[in-house]
Order: structure tokens, then C-alpha cells, then sequence
């Protein structure tokens, strides 16, 4: 089984950190890095793939440099790029075809892992039409499909649920949980959802660092006591929508209920609740994210 060690990565682009002293152990299972845009999520993942070198610090693989394992790194690698290309012209199945020479798979080999892959991503159906013609969520699906054909030890997945529906969000997270055993994932996304029933394990990314790192239970303890409740009439709501970092409003009769990330109890009768990893993400990055934003935050 893959272990890899982040030794104090550290990425400049010029005078901007993007990845600052990164430090990390990841064995076996589903790592989720969650962060807002230009967090660092794609600079970190793009080094440990080894597309692109720390300008300080190490990764090593089963205690070797990546840097050194080269090319039986790469072997051990799945990924799918943020920035995913393909060739429109190309069927699905002739580009995995494709991809699995461009891996060095045997013919035979890449021919069953090909049809696996398809039938895997639910693409089998589509294998013989134009990539140009697939849908977003298609495109993410053949992404996954490309990373996997080497059934790599480990496999990164930058947002790979950008642009897809709810539906296709949750196959998404099917496909992985049904990948995840005896080797390392790795995703990264700013949407709590595809992370939250997952992953193993959550990393929190803010301006190139880690700032916080463990199981939902123990990222969700981190803000225990700061989560709150609080039916208010319409007026009041707009009141403490203004002032506080609301996690979702809901309507109720003629009044609206509020769940609300506070340090301290933001209005009398207002009532502590148990936190979830969307108000995690709240309270860090005081930004609704996506997931809340268009499926639950009601208007008032
Ligand atoms: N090639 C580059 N040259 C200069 N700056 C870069 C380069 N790549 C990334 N950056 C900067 O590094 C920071 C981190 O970017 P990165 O793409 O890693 O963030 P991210 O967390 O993946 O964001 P997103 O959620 O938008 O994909 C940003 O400020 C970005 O502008
Ligand atoms: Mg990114």
C-alpha cells in the first residue's frame, strides 16, 4: 500500500505563495482538500503529481523521492488535470484506447481495461460517439475513466465534480467510494457535498496552507459552539443576514430560520446546534458555498 510524505512544500510563482510549508503523511484512503478559489488545491496537487517542482521541500513515495522514482512513479499515478483536454473528434473508447498506449498498457490488457473503465463510468452506452458531443458531466466521467486505466495506487482528482448536476455529482461519489479501497485519493473541490460523505479524511487549504486536517467528526468539533439557530420575523432576519455568516435560510409560515456561524450567541434565543462541515467551511472562508448557494439557501 502507497504512503506519501509531503516534506515542507513550499511553491512561488514570482513573490506569490501559493503553496506555503506544506507538511503531510497520506496513507490509504480518500483524502478531501477543500479550500476557496486560489487556495493552492491545483499548485499542491500539480507537485505531488510531479507536473510541477517545489521551489523547497520534498514528496516522497514509500520513502523515495518522486523526483527519483520518476518514471515508476508516474506508473503508480492516475490524474485528472482542473484543465482536463481531449481530443473532440476522437470516440470515448478510441481515446482511452489512445491514452492506454500513450501508458504503456499492453493491447490486450488496455483492451479489457477500456471496456472496464466504460462500464465502469456508466460511458458504455456512449463509446462510440464523438467526444465533442458529451455532456459536461460525460467529459468528467471519461476524465475519471482516463485517470484509472493504469488502476494507479494513487489517484488525483482535481474538481472533478465541476459542472455537474446533482445526479451526476452523486454517481460521481459512488464511482470513488467503490475505488477506494488499498490505494490513496486525492480531490480536491470548494464544494462541501462531494467531500463531506467521502472522504476519510479533510484538509482545509487557505492561502497555501493546511489549516485544518482531520475526519469530518474532528473538523466539525473545531467550530463546536459556534453554530446557531434562530427563527426571526422576515425584518430581523435581514438584520442578522447583514451582520452575521449565515449558513442557510429557510421560510417558515411568516417567519425565517436562521443557521448562523457565530463565536459568541449572536442574538438572545438563538440556540447552539450541532455543526456540519458546510459551516466549517462558513466560518473559515465566510463565504456560502456553492452547494448551499443554489440547493438550499432560500430567498427572503
Ligand atoms: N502558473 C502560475 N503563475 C502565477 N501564479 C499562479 C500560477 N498558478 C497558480 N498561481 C497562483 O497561485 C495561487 C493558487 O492557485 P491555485 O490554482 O493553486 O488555487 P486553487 O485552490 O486551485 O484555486 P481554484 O479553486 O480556483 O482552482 C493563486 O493566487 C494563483 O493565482
Ligand atoms: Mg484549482
Amino acid at each position: 500500500m502507497p504512503e506519501l510524505k509531503l516534506d515542507r512544500i513550499t511553491k512561488h510563482f514570482k513573490n506569490k505563495i501559493a503553496v506555503d510549508n506544506v507538511s503531510l503523511c497520506l496513507k490509504n484512503g480518500v483524502y478531501g482538500f477543500l479550500g476557496a478559489n486560489g487556495a493552492g488545491k491545483t499548485t499542491l496537487l500539480r507537485m505531488i503529481c510531479g507536473v510541477l517542482k517545489p521551489t523547497a521541500g520534498e514528496i516522497l513515495c514509500n520513502g523515495s523521492s518522486i523526483t527519483k522514482l520518476d518514471g515508476d512513479y508516474r506508473y503508480m499515478l492516475g490524474y485528472l488535470p482542473q484543465d482536463f483536454g481531449y481530443y473532440p473528434d476522437f470516440t470515448a473508447r478510441r481515446y482511452l484506447e489512445y491514452l492506454a498506449a500513450c501508458k504503456a498498457i499492453p493491447r490486450e490488457l488496455a483492451k479489457e481495461k477500456v471496456q472496464e473503465m466504460l462500464c465502469l463510468t456508466g460511458l458504455e452506452s456512449d463509446q462510440r460517439s464523438k467526444i465533442k458531443t458529451f455532456s459536461g458531466g460525460m467529459l468528467r466521467r471519461l476524465g475519471i475513466a482516463q485517470a484509472l486505466l493504469n488502476d494507479p495506487e494513487i489517484l488525483i482528482l482535481d474538481e472533478p465534480t465541476s459542472g455537474l448536476d446533482p445526479k451526476e455529482r452523486i454517481r460521481f461519489r459512488n464511482i470513488i467510494s467503490s475505488l477506494s479501497k488499498g490505494r490513496i485519493i486525492i480531490l480536491s473541490t470548494h464544494i462541501v457535498s462531494d467531500v463531506e460523505f467521502i472522504a476519510d479524511e479533510i484538509l482545509l487549504m487557505k492561502q497555501g496552507r493546511i489549516i485544518e486536517q482531520g475526519s469530518i467528526q474532528e473538523v466539525t468539533a473545531s467550530v463546536s459552539g459556534k453554530v446557531w439557530e434562530y427563527l426571526a420575523d422576515p425584518e430581523t432576519a435581514l438584520r442578522l443576514n447583514d451582520t452575521f455568516a449565515v449558513s442557510n435560510l429557510k421560510n417558515e409560515d411568516n417567519q425565517v430560520r436562521l443557521r448562523l456561524v457565530s463565536d459568541t450567541c449572536p442574538c438572545e434565543g438563538a440556540l447552539p446546534v450541532q455543526p456540519g462541515l458546510e459551516d466549517v467551511y462558513l466560518y473559515h472562508f465566510e463565504e456560502v458555498s456553492e452547494h448551499v448557494e443554489h440547493l438550499e439557501r432560500r430567498t427572503l
